[in-house]
């Protein structure tokens, strides 16, 4: 009995299945999401480099479902965020009529751009989004401090980030931002410790949302003593 080359060749080929994303270092995937009339795509590039930036997480689509049923009024807004990852709230908030500005450590920014540039409206975006590296606790004084409004999704999630989150959110919140923190309640990395101890130490914290079935929680949050303007503009109307 002869094997040939071919037949061994093709019982290799019986053996690993065609998807070769499982023998690649890095893949990426695009998925669309529809958020109050917006059509978002989003890319997601998975590589060990881009670690927890590259995937859309739970609390992100929560995060931008409770501003689709709210109808909240992103219009004429200034938003940051941190943490952005593949950007999806923030591009959400742009399209929506905010000036944006997104941002993440350095590595994650050539992800975030994509994203920000595949989702640009025909004609053109209402403020166009920026997209800067914010490293928390080291970077926040290259920013301004009078947003109106300051958004993370699941970025309360590593103990020793905690203090140098904490200074960012108090250096961009100062002067009246109201931040609103979408997180997975992670037990075992302090993320409720976070939320109902750290942070009304220094910011007035609402919860307006929890979903029992994700673990995922909302704050709202305004710096204690931080200036009132824009609370009295209606900023906290929503
Ligand atoms: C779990 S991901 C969430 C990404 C995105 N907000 C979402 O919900 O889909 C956490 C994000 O925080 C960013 N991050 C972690 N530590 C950071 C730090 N010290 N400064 C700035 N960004 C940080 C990560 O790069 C990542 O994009």
């Amino acid at each position: 009995l002869t094997v040939t080359a071919m037949s061994v060749e093709e019982e290799h080929d019986d053996l690993f299945p065609a998807d070769c994303r499982l023998f690649s270092d890095s893949f990426s995937e695009e998925r669309a999401y529809r958020f109050s009339g917006q059509e978002l795509r989003i890319c997601q590039e998975f590589s060990a480099s881009l670690g927890v930036a590259a995937p859309v997480w739970e609390a992100a689509l929560c995060l931008c479902r409770y501003f689709e049923e709210q109808q909240f009024d992103f219009a004429g807004r200034r938003v940051i965020e941190l943490g952005s990852g593949t950007g999806i709230v923030g591009i959400l908030a742009a399209r929506l009529g905010a000036a944006v500005t997104l941002t993440d450590l350095p590595h994650a920014l050539p992800q975030l751009q994509r994203n920000v540039s595949a989702n640009q409206p025909s004609p053109c975006w209402p403020h166009p989004p920026s997209v800067r590296a914010l490293s928390w606790g080291l970077d926040h004084a290259h920013f301004p401090s009078d947003w109106d409004l300051v958004l993370g999704a699941d970025i309360v999630y590593a103990r020793d980030t905690y203090p140098l989150l904490l200074a960012t959110l108090r250096h961009l919140c100062q002067q009246g931002a109201v931040l609103y923190l979408a997180s997975e309640l992670r037990q075992e990395h302090g993320t409720p410790e976070f939320l109902t101890e750290l942070l009304p130490g220094s910011f007035h914290t609402e919860l307006l949302h929890h979903d029992d079935q994700l673990n995922i929680s909302i704050y709202r949050g305004t710096l204690r003593g931080a200036g009132t303007l824009r609370e009295r503009d209606g900023a906290l109307g929503h």
